[in-house]
C-alpha cells in the first residue's frame, strides 16, 4: 500500500491525489483520503484504480481543507471494497487514519476493543488502530501520547498516517518496518510511503526509522521516539527524477521486480512453514479430502501456466497423483470431462482472467473442488474458487511477469509436499530436507542476480538473434517453456520451448550456423539425454547456451556459454533456473531499446476472452 499525507497553504485534495498517483505502484485495488474541512473530518473512498477516487471527487475539488491524509490500497487483510479502503476511523469520525503494512496482532486487540463495545465496520487490521487511538486518546492522553500508547500495543508492521478533528492543524506519522519519509515543502509539509510522491513538491526529504514519530504542522516538523521525547533527524537532498525514484532506482519494473524475488520466495514461504511442517491450514482441506484426490487439474493461461506445467512433474514424481495441465481457453471450450474427487486448480496472478475465471466456474458447478493460487486479494478468481492460497508477490506492474511466477511455483512446492505427507510418501527427515532446500532458495537467488552483469553482456551478443530455441526435458523442459516466453514477449524475437527428445521430430530441421540454442540441464536423470540434444544441436552448427547446476562443469565440452545455478533439490531448480533466463530477456530487450515495461499487442490482465 502507498499513503500520504499533506499540512500547509493549499488545498490538501489535489496533492493527495497527485502524490497517490507516484504510488500506484505499491497498490491499486482501491483508494481513499481523509481531509479536515474546517469543522470535520470529511472522506471519500473509492474500490478500484485511484482514476475512479479522482473522478469522485473531481480531482479534489470537492473535498475543502488544507489538511489531509490519502491512501492506495493492496489488499491483505479483507477483499478490495469501499468498506475497506482507508482511511479508517473512530466511531465519531474524529480520527483518521491510513496504514501500510500489517498489524500482526489485530484479531485479538479487536477482540478486546469489541467488550469494550467498539463496533468495528470493516475486516481490516488497520481499524484496530483507529479504535485503539480513540480509546487511549479519550482516557485523556495528547494526540503524541496516544500514539505511542497504540506503537506499545501493536505488533506487526506499520506505516500510519493519523489526523486529529481535536487538532487540525497536525499531522501525525509514525514507521516500524514498513517505509516512511518526510517531505519539507515550500507551502506545507508531506509525508509519504516513498520518495516520487513528494518529489513535484520538494526534494528536502527527512527518512523515518523504525519506530520514529514524526509530528508535522504547516511550518514546522518535529521528530520523537516511541516514549514521546523528541529527538533530531538530518534532511537528505533527493536528486533522482521522478521515474527512477518510482522504480526503486531501477531502470524498469521488470528489473526492479525480478529483484524483489528474494523477498517474494519468503513472503509466500515463511508464513507456511512451521516446526519443519507445511501448514497450510489456510485452505481448510481435511486429509481425507487430500487423500481422496483422484487427479489434479490445473488451469490457467501464460506464465501461470507454465508453473502448471511444472507442478504436474512435481506432484506426479512426490505426492503421486496424476495431473493434467490445461490452458484455461482450451478447457472451457472443449466440454472437458472432470473424474470424481479431482481437485482443479487455477493460478493466475491478476485473479482477473477471463478463460482462467470462466475454467473454475465451470469446475465448480461441475461439481469438484476448486483452489485458486491467486496474487490479487479478492480478485474474480480468489472469490469464484472454493479455496484460495494466496502468492505474496505484492502488486506487479511490468507485463512480462516474473516476481509472481516465482511465488506460483512456492505455492505449488508447498500444495505437493503436504499432498504427499498426507499420503504416506513423504517421511518426517525428506520433510525437513526439502523444506531447508526452499528456504535457501531467497539466498541462492540473491546470488544469481549478483550475476546480472555477465548475463548482460552475453544477452547483448544476441539482440540481433532470429530465432531462439529453449531446450529441456521433464522440469527442465517447463521451465523453457518460460524461459522461451520471457525472451519473446519483450524482445520480439521469434523463440520456442521444445521437449528436448521432440526436437529430432522436425525442428531440428531450423537449426543453421550460430542459432542460438538455450538447453537446459538440471535434472539428473535427464541430463545425459539433454546433453545428446545439445551435441545434435550443435553439429548443425548452434551456438548452445546451457544452464546447469553447478557440479556439471564438463557440460562446457558441448556448450558455447554456461549459466550456473547453485545445487538445490531437484524439484525446485526452477526457481533458480527461471533467474538468468529472466535476465536473459531482459537485457536483450534492454539492448533492442524496447519499452520492456509495456510490450507491444500485450496486457497486464486479460480480462476478455
Ligand atoms: C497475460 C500476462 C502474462 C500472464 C497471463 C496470465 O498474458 O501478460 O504475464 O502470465 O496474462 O495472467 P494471470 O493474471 O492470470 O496470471
Amino acid at each position: 500500500c502507498g499513503i500520504v499525507g499533506y499540512v500547509g497553504k493549499s488545498q490538501a485534495a489535489p496533492i493527495l491525489l497527485d502524490g497517490l498517483s507516484k504510488l500506484e505502484y505499491r497498490g491499486y485495488d482501491s483508494a481513499g483520503m481523509a481531509v479536515y474541512d474546517g469543522s470535520k473530518i470529511e472522506y471519500e473512498k473509492a474500490k478500484g484504480r485511484l482514476k475512479l477516487l479522482s473522478e469522485k471527487t473531481h480531482d479534489g475539488a470537492t473535498m475543502q481543507g488544507t489538511i489531509g491524509i490519502g491512501h492506495t490500497r493492496w489488499a491483505t487483510h479483507g477483499e478490495p471494497s469501499e468498506t475497506n479502503a482507508h482511511p479508517h476511523l473512530n466511531e465519531e469520525e474524529t480520527i483518521a487514519v491510513v496504514h501500510n503494512g500489517i498489524i500482526e496482532n489485530y484479531a485479538k486487540l479487536k477482540e478486546k476493543l469489541i467488550k469494550r463495545g467498539y463496533t468495528f465496520k470493516s475486516e481490516t487490521d488497520t481499524e484496530v488502530v483507529a479504535h485503539l487511538l480513540d480509546y487511549y486518546y479519550k482516557q485523556g492522553n495528547d494526540p503524541l501520547t496516544s500514539v505511542t500508547k497504540v506503537m506499545h500495543r501493536v505488533e506487526g508492521a506499520y506505516a500510519l498516517g493519523i489526523i486529529f478533528a481535536d487538532f487540525p492543524d497536525e499531522i501525525y506519522s509514525v514507521r516500524k518496518d514498513s517505509p516512511l519519509i518526510v517531505g519539507l515543502g515550500k507551502d506545507g509539509n508531506l509525508i509519504a510511503s516513498d520518495v516520487p510522491a513528494v518529489l513535484k513538491y520538494t526534494r528536502e526529504v527527512y527518512f523515518i526509522e523504525n519506530e520514529e514519530i514524526a509530528k508535522l504542522t504547516e511550518n514546522s516538523i518535529e521528530f520523537y521516539d516511541v516514549d514521546g521525547q523528541p529527538i533530531e533527524k538530518q534532511s537528505k537532498t533527493i536528486d533522482w527524477d521522478v521515474d527512477a525514484a518510482e522504480k526503486g532506482g531501477y531502470d524498469h519494473f521488470m528489473i526492479k521486480e525480478i529483484h524483489e524475488e528474494p523477498k517474494t520466495v519468503r513472503d509466500t514461504l515463511n508464513p507456511r512453514i512451521k516446526n519443519d511442517k507445511v501448514d497450510i491450514e489456510e485452505l481448510g482441506m481435511t486429509d481425507e479430502e487430500i487423500k481422496a484426490i483422484s487427479r489434479i487439474r490445473i488451469v490457467a493461461c501464460g506464465s501461470a501456466y507454465h508453473t502448471g506445467v511444472t507442478a504436474k512433474y512435481v506432484f506426479e514424481e512426490m505426492a503421486r497423483i496424476p495431473v493434467e495441465v490445461d490452458i484455461a481457453s482450451e478447457f472451457r471450450y472443449r466440454n472437458p470431462i472432470l473424474q470424481d474427487n479431482e481437485l482443479v486448480i487455477a493460478v493466475s496472478q491478476s485473479g482477473e482472467t477471463a478463460d482462467t475465471k470462466e475454467a473454475v466456474r465451470m469446475a465448480r458447478a461441475m461439481g469438484n473442488m476448486t483452489l485458486a493460487i491467486v496474487n490479487v486479494v479478492g480478485s474474480s478468481i480468489a472469490r469464484e474458487a472454493e479455496k484460495v492460497m494466496y502468492t505474496w508477490a505484492g502488486p506487479e506492474i511490468s507485463v512480462a511477469t516474473t516476481k509472481a511466477y516465482s511465488a506460483q511455483l512456492i505455492a505449488f512446492y508447498l500444495l505437493a509436499m503436504k499432498f504427499a505427507e498426507v499420503r504416506g510418501l513423504l517421511g518426517e527427515d525428506e520433510m525437513k530436507s526439502l523444506i531447508q532446500d526452499l528456504k535457501k532458495l531467497p539466498e541462492q537467488i540473491e546470488m544469481l542476480l549478483g550475476n546480472k552483469e555477465r548475463i548482460q553482456k552475453f544477452a547483448n551478443r544476441f539482440v540481433a538473434a532470429k530465432d531462439v530455441f529453449f531446450i529441456g526435458r521433464g522440469i527442465d523442459y517447463a521451465i523453457s517453456l518460460e524461459g522461451s516466453l520471457k525472451l519473446k514477449e519483450i524482445s520480439y524475437i521469434h523463440s520456442e520451448a521444445y521437449a528436448a527428445g521432440e526436437l529430432k521430430h522436425g525442428t531440428i530441421s531450423l537449426i543453421e550456423d550460430n542459432t542460438l540454442v538455450a538447453a537446459v540441464a538440471t535434472q539428473d536423470n535427464v541430463y545425459a539425454k539433454t546433453v545428446s540434444n545439445i551435441v545434435e544441436c550443435k553439429t548443425r552448427g548452434a551456438f548452445i547456451l546451457a544452464v546447469t547446476t553447478i557440479g556439471n562443469e564438463d557440460i562446457e565440452k558441448v556448450a558455447d556459454y554456461v549459466m550456473y545455478i547453485p545445487q538445490t533439490n531437484r524439484y525446485f531448480t526452477n526457481s533458480l533456473a527461471i533467474i538468468p533466463l529472466q535476465l536473459f530477456g531482459y537485457y536483450v530487450s534492454v539492448g533492442k531499446g524496447f519499452d520492456v515495461d509495456h510490450p507491444r499487442n500485450l496486457a497486464k490482465s486479460v480480462t476478455v476472452e
